[in-house]
């Protein structure tokens, strides 16, 4: 019988085929019926295909609409473009889903944490547009526009309001950048308007920085360009345990694409050490849009369940157990319930 799902699979580089393969044995353990079709991409498929992001790969998430995604490295300073960046804006995925939750019984210095992160995902410093005017003096150029800030403020704020949230507050730097910044807060401020059960704030991103180390609580849901929300959202990652725990959704249009918001780990890759959560977090968001949500709740238990004794956890929480030991305890959980 054909698996009621068909689910675009990329492993991805360093860690990724390590918790990629952790995230699978769960789902099977959770008995999910999902079909995967496998793709590479990045380095490892221009080695074998020549090119890092393949043709047959944006084939299939066009056909399928779905994808888990390991991380992908980008070579520093040269090197072909990011593959994770032209997906999102082959995809029109302008939505970055980021939730930073506390897990239960994670210890952390600040308590529960109930973060959500609204990155804009296609435009900011990642039109991928620089020059060498003369040597010595590049330029970057930072890309707004109306037309994608507006969208994103639209989607956190309907998210919010579907999800009960209390507060958005959009972070930004138009003290310094009033052009670009400015018309980000312009069209945040209007969407506002339209959503008056949601309360708005604007915050300077620095001071933004210093606040969330300080008194994270103080946030609901952040709303941010591009840029800042990647950097936000690894000092985010840190104020519940890091970044082996942060799941993350692009979302656009016509597809989906599921990953952790952590990159390929080098410095831990092949060791058989790294952290499944955050993956198998973003397996969840995407089994919940896949309307799998008995199975996701069913999961995300044996996780907490495991999650509640320290040793059982991965070395990045101070744990003992391996990435494929860690993924058998919560699979051991789910066969056993
Ligand atoms: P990174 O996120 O890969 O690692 C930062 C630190 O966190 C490292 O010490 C790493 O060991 C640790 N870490 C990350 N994930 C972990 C996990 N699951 N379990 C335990 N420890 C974990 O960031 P880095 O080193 O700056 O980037 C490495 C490569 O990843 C780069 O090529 C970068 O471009 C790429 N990258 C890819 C992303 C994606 O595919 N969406 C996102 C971020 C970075």
């Amino acid at each position: 019988m054909a698996a009621k799902h068909t689910v675009v699979l990329v492993p991805g580089d360093g860690i990724g085929p390590e918790i990629t393969g952790a995230v699978l044995r769960i789902l099977a353990a959770a008995g999910v019926e999902i079909e995967w079709e496998r793709h590479v991409a990045g380095t490892e498929s221009l080695a074998t295909l020549g090119t890092p992001l393949p043709d047959t790969l944006l084939a299939a998430i066009e056909k399928h609409g779905v994808a888990l995604k390991g991380p992908l490295t980008t070579p520093v300073a040269s090197g072909f473009p990011s593959v994770n960046v032209a997906l999102r804006k082959h995809f029109d995925l302008y939505a970055n889903l980021r939730p930073v939750k506390t897990l239960p019984g994670m210890a952390t210095h600040h308590g529960e944490i109930d973060l959500v992160i609204v990155r804009e995902n296609t435009e900011d410093l990642y039109s991928g547009l620089e020059h060498v005017v003369v040597p010595g003096v590049v330029e970057s150029l930072k890309i707004i526009t109306e037309k994608a800030c507006t969208r994103i403020a639209e989607f956190g704020f309907q998210f919010a309001e579907q999800n009960g949230r209390q507060t958005v507050s959009a972070v930004h730097k138009a003290n310094i950048m009033k052009l670009s910044d400015g018309l980000f807060l312009d069209c945040c401020r209007k969407v506002a308007t339209r959503h008056g059960s949601v309360a708005y704030n604007e915050v300077i991103v620095d001071n933004a920085a210093m606040q969330l180390v300080m008194r994270p609580r103080q946030f609901d849901t952040l709303l941010l360009e591009n840029l800042y929300g990647d950097i936000l959202s690894d000092l985010c990652a840190g104020l519940v345990g890091g970044l082996g725990l942060c799941p993350g959704a692009n979302l656009g249009p016509r597809c989906a694409i599921f990953e952790a918001v952590h990159g390929s780990a080098p410095d831990i890759a092949g060791l058989g050490v790294a952290n499944p959560t955050a993956l198998l977090l973003a397996a969840l968001l995407m089994l919940r849009q896949l309307e799998e949500r008995a199975a996701a709740d069913r999961i995300e238990a044996a996780l907490v369940q495991v999650m509640q004794e320290p040793a059982r956890r991965t070395r990045d929480l101070g744990g003992e157990a391996t990435t494929s030991q860690f993924a058998e305890a919560i699979a051991a959980v789910i066969e056993a319930g």
